[in-house]
């Protein structure tokens, strides 16, 4: 019985099989079991003999079972680790990284090129009053030009009329009256007009510079705008041309021009074969230099504004505007920023 109990123990495949000879052996029908209980029947020199045979038969049994199973479990346990082993030397899974919206990169470069003649960024609420976007810069209620900017107005008929800021420039006035003269700041974000096509959309971003010293002149401000130009479009061939222009709050007002030429049939910045409008600017009125308490006798500026989407569209080649705000991986990758 011990060699037949034995063998099979260490033959047995599975903890079942090894559970179910215990069974058969161990159980309260098993054959060790009732070989146990055949001692009651037995005479006491009888028992002397046999009782302690059984004993080891059955401590025998037990232990073999004991080991086979432990083995069995060692067994499971290391093919399931086999399974279930990483390769540390698979190249990971790639998760698309995040990255730099156009006119976030725009905006930077626009920073860092200001910073370097020495403008500091300034900012102002996209949810402006009428008399900072509007009258302290010289476009009172009863303006032409208040009925060009397509403004969104919040419904608050009293006092103080809330709106969406048609343009960045009240940050020059919050500017001026937050600060002493000299200032030199530019001021860029988002600005809202009630306007949709392929090169306007409701909501786009602007910057605004704003310089106010002693004794500037419309030459300071071509210089400023040439020279960011240059390094904006990272090129030596950036011609400039301005143009008599009209707006409230600049005398005079100059819109700025900036010459292309035509490299296999596409625009590129630079020469003069063609002028593209790149900026609105002129010199602080004199109106607007008083509204904000300075002596235009003594404080004189320039100022200037222009679509930050725009000069995006203009340095990398794109021809929608509305595409800027789509959120499209496919657009994104296709000018080269996303991965
Ligand atoms: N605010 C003007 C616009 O939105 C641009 C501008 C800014 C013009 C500063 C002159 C000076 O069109």
């Amino acid at each position: 019985l011990q060699a037949d109990l034995l063998a099979r123990i260490d033959g047995a495949a599975s903890i079942e099989a090894v559970e179910a000879i215990r069974v058969e052996a161990l159980g309260k029908q098993g054959r060790i079991t009732a070989l146990l209980k055949s001692l009651g029947g037995m005479t006491p020199e009888e028992r002397l003999v046999e009782g302690p045979a059984i004993h080891a038969l059955r401590e025998g049994v037990t232990a073999a079972i004991g080991t086979r199973k432990a083995a069995l479990e060692r067994a499971a346990l290391d093919a399931k680790l086999a399974a279930e082993t990483l390769d540390m030397t698979l190249p990971a899974d790639r998760t698309p990284p995040g990255s730099v919206h156009p006119v976030s990169q725009v905006l930077d470069e626009l920073a860092e090129i200001f910073a370097d003649l020495g403008f500091a960024v300034a900012s102002g609420p996209e949810i402006e009053d009428d008399w900072h976007n509007f009258s302290a810069l010289n476009i009172p209620e009863t303006h032409p030009a208040r009925a060009m900017h397509d403004t969104f107005y919040f419904p608050n008929e009293g006092e103080k009329r809330m709106l969406l800021r048609t343009h960045t420039s009240p940050v020059q006035i919050r500017t001026m009256l937050k600060d002493k003269p000299p200032i030199r700041i530019i001021a860029p974000g988002r600005v809202y007009r009630s306007d949709s096509d392929a090169t306007h959309t409701p909501m786009f971003h602007q910057i605004e510079g704003l310089v106010i010293d002693r004794g500037i002149t419309l030459g300071h401000l071509k210089w400023t705008l040439e020279t960011f130009l240059k390094a904006f479009f990272e090129r030596d061939d950036i011609v400039l041309r301005l143009r008599s222009s009209y707006f409230p709050f600049t005398e005079p007002s100059v819109e700025i021009d900036v010459g292309y030429s035509i490299v296999n049939g596409k625009r590129v910045i630079g020469g003069s074969d063609g002028w593209l409008e790149v900026l609105g600017s002129g010199m602080v009125h004199r109106k607007v230099i008083e509204a904000c308490g300075l002596d235009p006798s003594e404080w004189q500026g320039f100022a200037f504004g222009t679509g930050v989407d725009r000069l995006a569209m203009l340095k990398y080649g794109m021809d929608d505007l509305r595409a800027f705000f789509d959120g499209d991986l496919r657009w994104l990758r296709h000018y080269g920023f996303a991965a």
